[in-house]
């Protein structure tokens, strides 16, 4: 079965104003949805991809240097993983384990949100800012263009902030500093990344036919 373009956990107006319906019919409903056309097209016919979960085939074309695949396939995982990170503005705030994890790592959440403020404004052109996890510890890194954490050690995701222009372009036009402050004040789904502390958040965004069998995802 091909892989699936993911409903929005959320209707496509719960994020506005911080994030508008256009934006996400665009972002989610045309930029994340080629990628699924795209992936879907690259692997017909590939060998050894037959029933391969999403994560199995972002792993292989890495490893195969197919860079077409992995650029497409990465990102179909990527916006998969990021829709989740959000959620309606209702005053969320970290709590549990994973304030615990932030107090230890930057102080308190605002010098965490400071920290992936710094580094989705600093990223140059398009990439994805990221929380993980590492080692136990939380640490704020970004990562260019599509790649994504599971093709690299020591970074379990817990949250990821897109900064591809397609992002923010309908909403804050070239203002990537106030979309970053926007989404990371507001509509950050902190029950989301606290739940990817148990280090499962690969399969959160992972399908397939075998993306319900562990052994079978490496
Ligand atoms: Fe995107």
């Amino acid at each position: 079965m091909p892989f699936q373009l993911p409903e929005l956990p959320y209707a496509k107006d719960a994020l506005a104003p911080v994030m508008s319906a256009e934006t996400l019919e665009f972002h989610h409903g045309k930029h994340h949805k080629a990628y699924v056309t795209k992936t879907n097209e690259l692997i017909d016919g590939e060998q050894g991809l037959s029933g391969a979960s999403l994560l199995q085939v972002v792993r292989k074309a890495k490893e195969s240097g197919n860079a077409k695949l992995f650029n497409n396939s990465a990102q179909l995982w990527n916006h998969s993983f990021f829709w989740q990170c959000l959620a309606p503005a209702q005053g969320q705030q970290p709590e549990g384990k994973l304030a615990k994890l932030i107090e230890d790592a930057f102080g308190n959440p605002q010098a965490l949100l400071d920290k992936l403020q710094e580094e989705a404004v600093n990223h140059f052109s398009n990439g994805w800012a990221w929380l993980v996890l590492d080692r136990g510890s939380l640490r704020v890194t970004s990562l260019h263009d599509a790649d994504t954490p599971f093709v690299h050690d020591g970074m379990v995701p817990l949250f990821t902030l897109d900064v591809w222009e397609h992002a923010y372009y309908i909403d804050y036009r070239n203002e990537r500093p106030r979309f970053a402050s926007s989404v990371l004040s507001n509509i950050v789904n902190w029950d989301f990344v606290a739940g990817n502390l148990d280090g499962q958040g690969f399969e959160r965004a992972n399908q397939g036919e075998r993306a319900r069998s562990p052994e079978l995802t490496s």
